[in-house]
């Protein structure tokens, strides 16, 4: 399962990557106005760290096919083609799907909160499909198994769309989804960042390290 980093902010970007063994960066119209920065700045500086190769996900604003389809395309002009244009699956939507995956354009289906919107835009052609997992358990769903299921549904209808597992509050949503095997999730800084807060790991560290220090000293070393 691929781990990308939902967020826009460059330089905690380049920390977490750091660290963590990320495939890349999605965005969405909320996440750039939080960097309170010029978003084709914003959004060339992610794909300069990035590379050629970095997976980028960005949302188009437009509500109409016509204009998706356009946007998607100053997108690629700017960013490159391996940048994935990020499409709200809605009847416009759809339409736009369809016609940039006739192109060749890498698109990631967003703004998905039912299997049907799911199936329809892996049908029309999205390399990926993302569920919003915690709004869906925000509204009383079961974001999980939402995406789940998708996943599944994908496999049985041997649609070659992956689900991009999106929309998480903690680290036990995206454990149960790495647990089935879905192509990929997109986390916050946050949440990533949780999945190595563990108290008890670092106690049992500190163990070990005041236990040689007992024997050996305070700068020693193997
Ligand atoms: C991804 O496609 C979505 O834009 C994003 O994950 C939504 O996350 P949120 O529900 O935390 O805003």
């Amino acid at each position: 399962m691929k781990l990308i980093i939902d967020d826009a902010n460059i330089e905690k970007i380049k920390q977490l990557y750091e660290t963590f063994p990320v495939d890349g960066v999605t965005t969405n119209p909320s996440i750039l106005a939080r960097t309170g920065g010029d978003p084709h700045r914003v959004l060339r500086g992610l794909r300069d760290f990035l590379g050629s190769e970095g997976e980028l996900h960005v949302q188009v604003l437009s509500t109409d096919a016509e204009g998706m389809v356009a946007e998607a395309g100053r997108i690629r002009a700017e960013l490159g083609e391996n940048t994935y244009v990020k499409v709200p699956v809605t009847r416009e939507g759809l339409k736009a799907i369809r016609l940039l995956a006739a192109s060749d354009c890498r698109v990631t289906a967003t703004a998905v909160y039912t299997q049907m919107q799911a199936f329809l835009a892996a049908k029309a052609g999205a390399v990926y499909a993302a569920p919003y997992v915690n709004r869906i358990d925000n509204l009383g769903g079961d974001g999980v198994a939402v995406a789940r299921d998708i996943h599944e549904l994908f496999q049985k209808n041997g649609l070659k769309t992956q689900v991009l597992a999106a929309s998480f509050k903690n680290c036990r949503q995206v454990l149960e989804l790495v647990r089935c095997g879905v192509g990929a999730a997109t986390v916050s800084p946050d949440v990533l960042e949780a999945f190595l807060k563990l108290d008890a790991v670092d106690a049992a560290v500190e163990r070990f390290r005041l236990d040689f220090e007992g024997l050996c000293g305070a700068q020693a070393t193997l």
